[in-house]
């Protein structure tokens, strides 16, 4: 694969785009097309998960694209109640049939669920995993510090990347932080707060610095986190969204716009549905 001027270099010498299509809401036949319009506009980093039903659909958009299979990047995760070791490499390859695929790009814990302290199995699976070809590209989702330094203990590999809830009412700037210090990629979800869970996309600070760069909020806070190293993965169904998404990083933001959307955070009262990983646990 090409590297293009906004990719991030991984930890394990791979390559990701700054953007990429989160799927939540993105479901059956639809969604197929959906999915093929922004690999059509440009996408090649898909971000799904078995809890979302579309992984399906996600691999028959691969199938149908036009793109050759090693132009597309396709990430899934590994659901909490699969966190022993043998389950989890079952699970994987299952994941791969269901999807019709021979390989994922990219595998991620999606909880550590650590109250079951089994994080640790997950994570020596998935390193199987990959040394087996199964994935190329290992990593985990909400992880703390403390999951991270666990399993980069036990078994000496770090995780390339780190998904985990940011968007300006909730900057998380403290994972960004410690994911660097660790080499590890931050990957930020639900940046615009899903649309609906909070008004980022409304908010007028946010409005008005998107006025005077005559962009979208949207694209104003996709490039606050291209500009901080983050990796963005906006969901989107709508064709002109997918767009103006894609186009995000065109331009530079000033560094007193980027402290002003640092500026929103509200702590913990920011995050969209209070998923503190020490206490929330998923299953699915
Ligand atoms: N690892 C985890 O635990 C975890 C948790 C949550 C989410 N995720 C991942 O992160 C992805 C993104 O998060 P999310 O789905 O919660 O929501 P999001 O990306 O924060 O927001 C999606 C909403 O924003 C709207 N939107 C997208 N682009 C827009 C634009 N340019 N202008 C105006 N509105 C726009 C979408 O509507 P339209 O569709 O109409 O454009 C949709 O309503 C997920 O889909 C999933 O892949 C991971």
């Amino acid at each position: 694969m090409a590297v293009n001027h906004n990719d991030f270099i991984l930890n394990d010498g791979g390559l990701l785009p700054f953007v990429g299509l989160g799927t939540i809401g993105i479901n059956g036949d639809q969604g197929t097309f959906e999915i093929l319009n922004a690999l059509n506009t440009g996408y090649r980093l898909i971000d799904t998960s078995t809890n979302y039903d579309n992984e399906g659909i996600v691999g028959e958009a691969v199938r149908r694209s036009a793109l050759p299979r090693e132009d597309i990047l396709i990430s899934t995760k590994l659901p909490g109640s699969y966190h022993e070791y043998d389950r989890a490499f079952i699970f994987i390859q299952e994941s791969l049939r269901r999807m019709g695929l021979k390989y994922f790009d990219k595998y991620l814990i999606h909880w550590p669920n650590p109250k079951d302290g089994k994080y640790v199995e997950a994570w020596k699976a998935l390193v199987d995993a990959q040394k087996q070809g199964l994935i190329r590209t290992i990593g985990v989702s909400n992880f703390e510090p403390e999951h991270l330094d666990n399993i980069i203990a036990e078994t000496g590999v770090t995780p390339a990347t780190n998904q985990v809830e940011r968007h300006p009412y909730f900057n998380n700037n403290r994972m960004v932080e410690e994911n660097k210090k660790r080499g590890v990629l931050t990957e930020a979800w639900s940046p615009f707060g899903r649309g609906y869970l909070n008004d980022v996309l409304q908010n007028a600070t946010i409005k008005e610095i998107a006025d005077q760069y005559d962009k979208t909020p949207a694209q104003i806070i996709l490039n606050w986190n291209y500009q901080a190293g983050v990796l963005t993965i906006p969901k989107s169904s709508n064709p002109m969204h997918q767009k103006d998404n894609i186009d995000s990083t065109n331009f530079e933001l000033a560094s007193e716009d980027m402290k002003t959307i640092d500026s929103l955070d509200k702590g913990e009262a920011g995050r969209v549905e209070g998923q503190d990983p020490n206490e929330y646990h998923e299953y699915v």
